[in-house]
């Protein structure tokens, strides 16, 4: 497909994991295989030595630094971009650095990006908002529209089976009456007609949440989606970033262990329940007083009861008592470690096997 002038072998992106769960690894593997490999920007700086006493530079510093790497592993085949969530400090500064460096695309959510088409301007990099509503769709863009004559280049649609931070209210996705995927995108795709019609080009449209196999990529061309964007399927992967414990958390969890949990950003988010979230429940706090601001959103010191960077940081590090182990709700269904190639060409082979037309991907 053909992304506004780049393109890509299959419709798969790998949502952008953070902390540390997607770099350039993961990232550089999946583009390898003519998907869109994602590195997530959060704290990326993790590794660099001043991370605690300059967090700033050391982040910035090691965006660049991972966009090269999985840039030189993907060669000349699919497509490395950056996810940037809006609710990170210092968020422009981040986006600019990653086009700089070469990112294909930036895809931002946990907020509303409203002022990504301005950032990415006078560049090749691609821009894709992330959102949960054919609402929220239609605002952003609205707001690209009529402020920077502009339309997202693609849309990534997350539904309420995600992991991570969710767009969703903790309630609905507790009772299970949250919008179904399928439902958001034909709103997403009616939002954005058009603005498709206005500027004589298409959005492409990306499903996520709960994408496991081949058949439900399938499911999702049919209903008008380009393609899927998939975050826990790959974590399991060898070329993962995150540490073995990481990816065996992820094998083991079984779906009573996958709880919605409250963010100190304000959002919900699903996790598996380890022995960090046991001491929160027992009234524990971890980590709170060691804040260096790096979520704009994120209530400080002693009104957080942990800081939830650190806890991702202790995930991705292989600390399972103190790690804090977002997965999507499919997560119990994991059952092996592959490798990225494995994976793609499971996922390629059945979607194309699901799909009356055959190959098209
Ligand atoms: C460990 C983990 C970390 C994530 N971190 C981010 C992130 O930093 N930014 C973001 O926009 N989405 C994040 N997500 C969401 C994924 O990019 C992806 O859209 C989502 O997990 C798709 O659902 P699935 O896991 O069921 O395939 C994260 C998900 C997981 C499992």
């Amino acid at each position: 497909m053909n992304i506004n002038g780049k393109e890509l072998l299959h419709g798969i992106i790998q949502g952008g994991m953070g902390v540390g769960v997607s770099l350039s690894e993961l990232a550089g593997n999946v583009a390898k295989m003519g998907c869109m490999g994602v590195i997530s920007s959060v704290n990326i700086g993790y590794t660099e030595e001043d991370f605690l006493t300059n967090p700033v530079e050391a982040n910035l510093r090691a965006l660049a630094k991972h966009i090269k790497r999985a840039k030189e592993i993907a060669g000349a085949n699919g497509l490395v971009a950056v996810n940037i969530m809006v609710a990170v400090s210092h968020y422009d500064e981040t986006v600019k650095c990653a086009v700089e460096a070469g990112a294909d695309a930036i895809i931002s959510g946990a907020g509303l990006p409203l002022n990504l088409a301005e950032l990415v301007k006078d560049s090749d990099t691609l821009y894709a908002p992330i959102v949960s509503s054919g609402k929220a769709a239609m605002l952003l863009c609205k707001n690209y529209a009529r402020k920077y004559q502009s339309i997202p280049d693609f849309i990534v649609i997350e539904g309420h089976k995600a992991g991570g931070h969710l767009g969703f209210k903790a309630n609905d996705l507790e009772k299970g009456t949250c919008q179904e995927n399928l439902n958001i995108l034909e709103d997403v795709k009616k939002a954005i007609k058009p603005y498709e019609e206005e500027f004589n080009r298409e959005i492409k449209v990306f499903l996520a949440g709960g994408i496991f196999t081949g058949s439900d990529i399938a499911e999702a061309i049919e209903h008008g989606a380009d393609g899927v964007q998939i975050g826990t399927r790959f974590i399991a992967t060898n070329e993962c970033d995150a540490s073995e414990v990481f990816k065996n958390v992820i094998v083991e969890a079984k779906e009573e262990d996958i709880k919605i949990i409250k963010s100190p950003v304000g959002m919900p988010a699903r996790a598996v329940f380890t022995p960090m979230l046991q001491g929160l429940e027992e009234g524990k706090t971890l980590y709170a007083e060691r804040c260096n601001n790096c979520l704009t959103a994120c209530p400080k010191g002693d009104k957080v009861p942990y800081c939830i960077s650190r806890a991702l940081i202790a995930a991705v590090t292989g600390n399972k008592e103190e790690g804090l182990f977002f997965c999507g709700e499919n997560a119990a269904r994991v059952d092996k470690i592959v490798s990225v190639k494995e994976l793609v060409e499971e996922l390629v082979n059945e979607c194309n096997a699901a799909l009356p037309e055959g190959i098209t991907f």
